[in-house]
């Protein structure tokens, strides 16, 4: 049987952390154990509490530096034995310290299709490029901004309308599939990096 404790970080709204609670949560020992965010005001807290998951906030104020912060962070995690780190809408850049605490086991959602439109504001910067099609990426995190290797990845067509309420509620849906996907696939040990390419990721066929 598959398994796996998952953290979840968030800044915002909590949408993405929504969907991971309402559909992995507790199913094929998928446990989501810990939800951290720096912001003490940020919904994804309530929506935790809500599901009874334990809630920590990490304010940079707080500490001296943001390697303190990371590090405090870290330590919460690993005592709570978090085997995924899912970064959902968390708006703070993990320090060199914290990724090495978790090799390989951090991933994020990012509102376009990586490379393309890095950073904040994806969704403004397809719109203001004049795209046709952006998209989701769920990948790896690495020192860099949202530069690690790619996990899954689907197209979203940018509306004939050009309007950013539309775009962002097509590209919040995928979101909302593809991030709790990636944990499956992860949970279910398909997902390695190749030994020859560290860039590329390999999903493995499910199970017959
Ligand atoms: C999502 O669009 C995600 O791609 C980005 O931040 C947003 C978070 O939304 N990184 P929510 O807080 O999960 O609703």
């Amino acid at each position: 049987m598959s398994g796996l404790r998952v953290a979840v970080l968030a800044s915002g709204t909590g949408t993405n952390l929504q969907a991971i609670l309402d559909t992995v949560h507790g199913r094929d020992g998928i446990e989501v154990v810990a939800v951290g965010s720096d912001k003490p005001t940020a919904r994804a807290l309530a929506r935790a509490r809500d599901a009874g998951v334990e809630t920590a906030v990490f304010r940079a104020a707080d500490y001296p530096d943001r390697a303190a912060r990371d590090e405090a962070m870290a330590d919460w995690l690993a005592e709570r034995g978090v085997e995924l780190v899912v970064l959902a809408g968390y708006m703070q850049l993990l320090t060199p310290g914290f990724i090495r605490r978790f090799p390989n086991r951090i991933i994020n959602v990012h509102p376009a299709l990586l490379p393309s439109f890095p950073g904040l504001d994806a969704i403004g910067q397809a719109l203001a490029h004049g795209v046709r099609v952006t998209g989701v990426t769920v990948h790896f995190v690495d020192e860099g901004v949202d530069t690690g290797p790619i996990i899954l990845q689907r197209a979203v067509p940018v509306p004939d309308s050009r309007d950013r309420a539309e775009l962002e509620e097509a590209i919040h849906a995928v979101e909302h599939e593809l991030l709790p996907e990636a944990v499956r696939l992860i949970a279910a040990g398909r997902v390695t990096i190749d030994p020859a390419n560290p860039r590329l990721v390999l999903i493995a066929p499910a199970a017959k």
